[in-house]
């Protein structure tokens, strides 16, 4: 192609670099830093009369809308519906006309979000899709397009345009509760704050690359490797088990640190890494605890936190990596990097084809 690895080993490793940037490019294009107010572009309805929202996406974009609707109803308390697009369409879901059909996508042309899509458009709901490719089937077929501003993406596994989803749902979920009343100005410029720090705090998550290394090492050897996160770090967790899947051929799965006593902690012994992400947010103390509910029964903790975590996660880790402390709300996307970084690292190590793994493709046009 004509776009180069600028010295990288793989497209992988250039895009995922690229994180600080495309959150910094994203957020210049929705906020304005002297006021520390999103603007969204000018939307043919009103956020402030949507009933409800109903977010659709396939894998990554999938895992982002989840976190998006943590975002939607904790911050705007706007109720929120969300599914896979493969399953949203066959549901036929009840919805009031008027309400928000929220697609999320990097390619704009993946067949399960399009026709997805369609069938909300048949229920006379507004279309807004966040993308980014902005010349896109589903950009043509949308009400609004949200352009998440990460610039190509080769790599199968999606890196880069994850936390540019992210950012943008930020945005629209910070703009969606001003017009709701449910954020008052002192709030929107500290979430926004947070957000225009994050570029610089995602730059320094490369400077823990010895550590995920060494992660990399331990989850290698493994067949079977379990994800953990509660709250807003369990689609961190689920988007750190597809990458590993996806490039490692690794079995990984994701669960709700919570939900493992009812179920995988029956799986635990020292073969299965268990890789959370646990960040100082108001779920810290709670994800702790059921990491030492894993520990108690073998298992051996790799642990992303953050500094204010990280005392207390390395009395119980094998190894952790520590990133910087930042607001709980944007937590969820700086703990994204290092999840992804571990499974490049991973592939590394076993030699996959990271760009083109087997079976796969960029964008998936078939339903
Ligand atoms: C992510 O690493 C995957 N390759 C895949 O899950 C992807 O996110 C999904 O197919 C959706 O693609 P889209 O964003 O182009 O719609």
């Amino acid at each position: 192609g004509s776009i180069g690895k600028d010295g990288y080993r793989h497209y992988m490793e250039k895009e995922l670099h690229e994180h600080p940037l495309v959150i910094g490019q994203t957020l210049q294009r929705m906020v304005d830093p002297a006021s520390r107010r999103v603007m969204l572009p000018e939307m043919p309805f009103d956020l402030a009369s949507v009933p409800r929202a109903v977010i659709t996406a396939c894998g990554s974009a999938f895992y982002a809308g989840m976190i998006g609707r943590y975002w939607l109803e904790d911050i705007a308390r706007l109720p929120v519906d969300i599914d896979v697009a493969s399953e949203m369409r066959y549901r036929n879901p009840p919805l009031t006309a008027g309400s928000l059909g929220l697609l999320i996508s990097q390619s704009g042309e993946t067949a399960d979000t399009l026709a997805a899509l369609r069938s909300l458009r048949e229920k006379a709901v507004h279309i807004l899709s966040v993308l980014n490719v902005e010349h896109s089937t589903m950009a043509r077929e949308s009400d609004v397009v949200l352009g998440t501003v990460a610039g190509p993406e080769i790599s199968v596994a999606s890196t880069k345009a994850f936390t540019a989803q992210l950012t943008v749902l930020a945005c629209l979920t910070i703009a969606t509760a001003r017009a709701r009343g449910t954020l008052d100005a002192l709030g929107e410029e500290e979430l926004v704050s947070a957000l225009l720090d994050l570029p610089s705090r995602a730059a320094e998550v490369f400077t823990q690359g010895e550590a995920v290394r060494r992660m990399a090492q331990v989850v290698a050897e493994a067949r079977d490797v379990l994800y953990l996160g509660r709250g807003s770090m369990f689609p961190v967790a689920m988007e750190g088990a597809l990458k590993l899947k996806e490039i490692t051929y690794i079995h990984a799965e994701a669960y709700a640190a919570g939900e493992m006593k009812h179920g995988p902690i029956s799986l635990i012994d020292r073969t299965v890494p268990i890789v959370a992400s646990a960040p100082y947010t108001p779920l810290f103390d709670k994800t702790l605890s059921n990491l030492q509910e894993a520990k108690a029964r073998g298992g051996r903790l790799l642990v992303f936190t953050d500094t204010k975590g990280a005392e207390r996660v390395s009395a119980i880790a094998e190894d952790m990596v520590v990133l910087p402390h930042v607001h709980d709300f944007v937590a969820p996307i700086l703990q994204t990097i290092p999840v992804q970084m571990l499974a490049y690292e991973v592939a590394v190590l076993k030699g996959t084809d990271v760009d083109q793994p087997r079976n796969l493709a960029k964008s998936v046009t078939v339903e």
